[in-house]
């Protein structure tokens, strides 16, 4: 189970420093939110950003494209040193194909989808992927209410999944916190994006990142 740390909404102002204090806090890795106020109605890093810290930590990044024609940038991404770059499946033309630039470039392949998307439109490119991404928020702000209905979705994800003969994470954003997590990780997933659950929690990160795997470890995932 990784606990992965969104930064949108981080002191911007602080980016460096955040980065070395999750770090610190136990996160697993860094999610940033890339966001071009076209896909999504907000506009918040991009590459250059992420390439300035990188140096700050050493916990792995995932670049969380929210942006339209999302083919063209991929290679900014992963030269700023993510591990993975995830895409939104309704903001590439060709999902395959995009999947398949990702890994040539030796990072690896996410695929992102928003509440509305089915989880057929990743079926057929499910072998390029090596993180199955179901947002449960609408894309492009933090802060916002879980969407419980997104658990079956998350279920029948794990089972598309659990079909394949390589390892694929699945990924749940938005809304996550420790009232959500237990139904979340319940539904399957493994991989949980945390973002303002961290900031605002009175014990800071570290606090909230311990109160988050003490109730990760009291749920026994694939049971609802
Ligand atoms: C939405 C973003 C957020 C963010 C996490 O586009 O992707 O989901 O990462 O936000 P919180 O954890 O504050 O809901």
């Amino acid at each position: 189970m990784k606990i992965v740390a969104s930064v949108l909404n981080a002191d911007l102002g602080r980016l460096r420093e955040t980065c070395a204090q999750l770090e610190e806090a136990g996160v697993d890795a860094i999610q940033w939110d890339v966001m071009d106020g076209h896909f999504v109605p907000n506009l918040t890093i991009g590459a250059g950003v992420i390439a300035a810290c990188r140096d700050a930590t050493s916990l792995p990044f995932e670049a969380h494209l929210m942006i339209a024609n999302a083919d063209d940038s991929i290679e900014a991404y992963t030269d700023a040193g993510c591990e993975y770059v995830i895409v939104h499946a309704e903001a590439v033309t060709h999902l395959h194909r995009s999947l398949s630039s990702i890994r040539e470039l030796d990072a690896k392949a996410g695929v992102a989808l928003n509440p509305a998307m089915p989880l057929a439109s990743v079926q057929h490119a499910v072998e390029l992927v090596d993180l199955l991404l179901v947002m449960t928020v609408n894309p492009g702000f933090g802060g916002q209410s879980y969407i419980a209905t997104m658990e079956p979705k998350i279920m029948a994800a794990r089972d598309l999944i659990a079909a394949q003969d390589h390892t694929v994470a699945l990924e749940v954003d938005g809304g996550i916190s420790d009232s959500t997590i237990a139904g979340a990780a319940a539904a399957g997933a493994d991989r949980f994006i945390v973002g303002s659950a961290l900031f605002r929690n009175a014990a800071g990160p570290g606090g909230a990142v311990k109160e988050l795997r003490e109730t990760l470890n009291n749920t026994k995932a694939g049971v609802k």
